[in-house]
């Protein structure tokens, strides 16, 4: 990340490289655009007329994604908190750890299907996602540095100009560039190869098993009406049961600490009642490997979630009635229907996304 000389060296180096893995993972037509519909997913919600995706403007905001020198110190990338093979999450940190090793207080979403966000964080804060980027690079506990000042940096350096040129036919730096252009990569992480979509698209490799489609039956029955569509979400804020307020240990510099948790969701933008303790419905697409879970990441397996759900949900007042039955929380999954259930959500893992070299730092 600090790497300049080396990264630019590389670079060069990566485009012969580049030739061999398509070779390799033999792309159909589709791949070689950075960004496609899949036939079986609804329309974008992204203006992508207003930021048309070249594969130019993916590399750079590719090359950006994984550049420290976003942050104050040059030290914290993007893809440091959100990691291609965990679908771009933070893994095996409950909350992120920014700059300085500094706390913050909510789990690092995956980035996939960015292209049909309406809004985004866990409370709905931000409404573009060409904005997201400004909220990471100017928290003080994330990256801790100014928008103006990360283009005054790039200016300075070598390869960018260059970079932005190839992409936008000069060598002006302007803050729209750069942040339509990291825009442009996360437009194109695209999940919809997993076997699940092979099985919806009738494709080579998509039969399920018995216990995988038993498990899709009852996901559809419990759990569809939140995390329902081919997006596994249906974009809205609930509250599904968790203990609010809390304290517990966390590992900060490797030690153990008590923080205290009273996060209070979507009720922070819009300070009303009603929406006190929502968050926004996550995606369930490739959540084998995003652990762990929920805003504060305090459930390090599905097990323990499937586990909430059936038995272990608190009547914070608030808990949405899709999570009741006869007005009391808490869905009564028998253990079989819990294994079932996390069989099927297996099966929305999408090597794709977690292991294709163009979404990863080009070394
Ligand atoms: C220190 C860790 C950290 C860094 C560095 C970081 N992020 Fe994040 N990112 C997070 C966390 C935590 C959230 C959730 C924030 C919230 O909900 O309040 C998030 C949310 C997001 C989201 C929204 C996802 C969704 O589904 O709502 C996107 C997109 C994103 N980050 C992109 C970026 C980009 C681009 C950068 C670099 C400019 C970046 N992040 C840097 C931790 C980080
Ligand atoms: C009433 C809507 C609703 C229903 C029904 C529902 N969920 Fe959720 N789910 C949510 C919300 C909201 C969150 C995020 C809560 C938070 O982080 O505070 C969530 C989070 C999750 C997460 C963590 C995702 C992550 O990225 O951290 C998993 C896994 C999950 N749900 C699985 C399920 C399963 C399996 C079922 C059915 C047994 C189910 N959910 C039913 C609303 C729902």
């Amino acid at each position: 990340m600090k790497k300049v000389f080396f990264t630019l060296l590389v670079l060069s180096v990566g485009c012969g490289k580049k030739i061999e893995d398509d070779q390799v993972i033999a792309p159909k037509p589709t791949d070689k655009q950075p960004f496609s519909v899949p036939a079986h997913f609804p329309k974008p919600e992204y203006a992508l007329d207003k930021n048309k995706i070249t594969q130019a403007g993916f590399e750079l905001g590719r090359t950006l994604f994984y550049d420290g020198i976003l942050s104050r110190d040059g030290t914290i990338a993007c893809g440091e908190c959100h990691r291609q093979e965990y679908a771009f999450t933070h893994h095996q940190h409950d909350v992120s750890h920014g700059i300085d090793n500094q706390l913050g207080e909510r789990n690092a979403p995956a980035i996939q299907n960015m292209a049909w966000k309406k809004e985004f964080f866990w409370d709905g804060g931000v409404h573009d996602l060409d904005l997201v980027p400004v909220a990471a690079i100017e928290s003080p506990i994330e990256m801790d540095e100014k928008l103006g000042n990360v283009l005054e940096k790039l200016k300075k350096t070598e390869k960018y100009p260059a970079l932005f040129e190839k992409a936008y036919g000069s060598k002006e730096i302007t803050s729209a560039k750069f942040l339509k252009a990291l825009s442009q990569f996360m437009l194109a992480l695209t999940s919809s190869n997993a076997k699940y979509d092979k099985y919806i698209r009738n494709e080579a490799g998509g039969t399920l098993t018995a216990d995988e489609t038993a498990g899709l039956n009852i996901f559809q029955q419990k759990c569809g009406t939140c995390h329902g569509g081919e997006l596994f979400t249906d974009q809205t804020y609930r509250n599904n049961g968790l203990k609010l307020d809390v304290t517990r240990q966390v590992v900060v510099n490797g030690k153990l600490e008590i923080k205290r948790f009273d996060d209070k969701g979507r009720y922070r933008i819009t300070q009303i009642d009603s929406d006190l303790y929502k968050f926004k419905v996550p995606s369930l697409r490739n959540i084998a490997v995003t652990r762990p879970y929920m805003h504060d990441g305090r459930f390090w397996t599905l097990e323990e979630v499937l586990n909430h759900y059936s038995e272990n949900m608190i009547d914070n007042g608030y808990v949405d009635n899709a999570l009741k039955i006869n007005g009391k929380a808490g869905l009564k999954l028998t253990d079989d229907e819990k294994r079932k259930i996390i069989v099927f959500l297996n099966t929305l893992t999408d090597r794709n996304l977690l292991l294709d070299p163009k979404f990863s730092e080009q070394r």
